[in-house]
């Protein structure tokens, strides 16, 4: 268990009726490929996906083809590289895991895919019962927001070693091998939102949360549209019900 609760962000995802801003998306995504993409995969997301994040086919294709990746063995039986396309998934920074933690420290960066609901977080009594009414699921960009903008000097007493952070939302000890990743500025964005890195942690946690939910908005709307049916449904059964019993003389 982490020290620390993670933050309630007000997500725009956020229950029955929560949508993805697009925008946001499209924020998000590039703080992950220019900043958080140098050491974490998100390795089952093919870029054909982005199409949901309001981008053209056009630009979906310019967009994979910035990226190279592994195809083969050709008729030479020789693996080689070439310019991914839409149907390609995002390549990994590491050829694998190993790789991965001899880079860190020793601590292998999770790949991304599902990490919004691999950290979901359960909140105990009473909470839970609220979150039911409210749909809340948002613990994972909740807690990934917390973790990117919840670094600290360590307190008095307390030491870390060498490659360690101090963090309290990470784990009960509060060290990972992450270093803070996001400063004011480091992302420049094209739709004038300002750098800052309280703004880039939400953006990506939205980010996040919808490669690994893409269809969360999908399921929303359709739960709304089959509350509202039962609601008619039931009104109608009830007059049913006053008809057929009722006393004809
Ligand atoms: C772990 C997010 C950038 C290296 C993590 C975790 C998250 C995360 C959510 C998992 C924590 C957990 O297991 O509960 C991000 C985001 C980034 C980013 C959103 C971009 C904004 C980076 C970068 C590096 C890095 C650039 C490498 C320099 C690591 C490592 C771990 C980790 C090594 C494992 C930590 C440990 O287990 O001690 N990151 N990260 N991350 N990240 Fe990042």
């Amino acid at each position: 268990y982490p020290m620390k609760e993670p933050k309630e962000v007000d997500w725009t995802f956020a229950g029955p009726l929560g949508y993805y801003d697009k925008g946001q998306l499209q924020r998000g995504l590039k703080v992950y490929s220019e900043v958080c993409a140098a050491c974490h995969s998100i390795k089952l997301v093919p870029f054909r996906m982005l199409g949901d994040l309001g981008y053209s086919d056009a630009q979906v294709k310019a967009f994979a083809a910035n990226y190279e990746v592994q195809d083969g063995p050709n008729a030479a039986g020789d693996m080689y590289t070439r310019k991914a396309v839409p149907s390609d998934y995002f390549p990994s920074p590491f050829p694998n895991a190993e790789a991965a933690a001899a880079s860190n420290n020793g601590a292998a960066p999770p790949d991304f895919s599902l990490i919004a609901k691999a950290r979901e977080i359960e909140r105990g009594f009473p909470k839970f019962i609220f979150d039911i009414f409210t749909q809340y699921q948002e613990g994972g960009p909740d807690y990934i927001y917390s973790l990117l903008t919840g670094y600290e000097n360590p307190p008095a007493g307390t030491t870390v070693s060498q490659g360690q952070h101090y963090n309290p939302y990470f784990n009960a000890a509060s060290v990972l091998a992450m270093p803070p990743p996001l400063s004011d500025g480091q992302v420049t964005y094209d739709d004038g939102t300002p750098g800052t890195v309280d703004q880039y942690a939400k953006d990506v946690a939205s980010f996040l949360m919808w490669a690994a939910e893409p269809h969360l908005v999908d399921r929303k709307q359709t739960g709304f549209m089959v509350m509202v049916f039962l609601l008619i449904f039931t009104v109608l059964i009830y007059l049913t019900k006053r008809s057929v019993y009722a006393r004809k003389e």
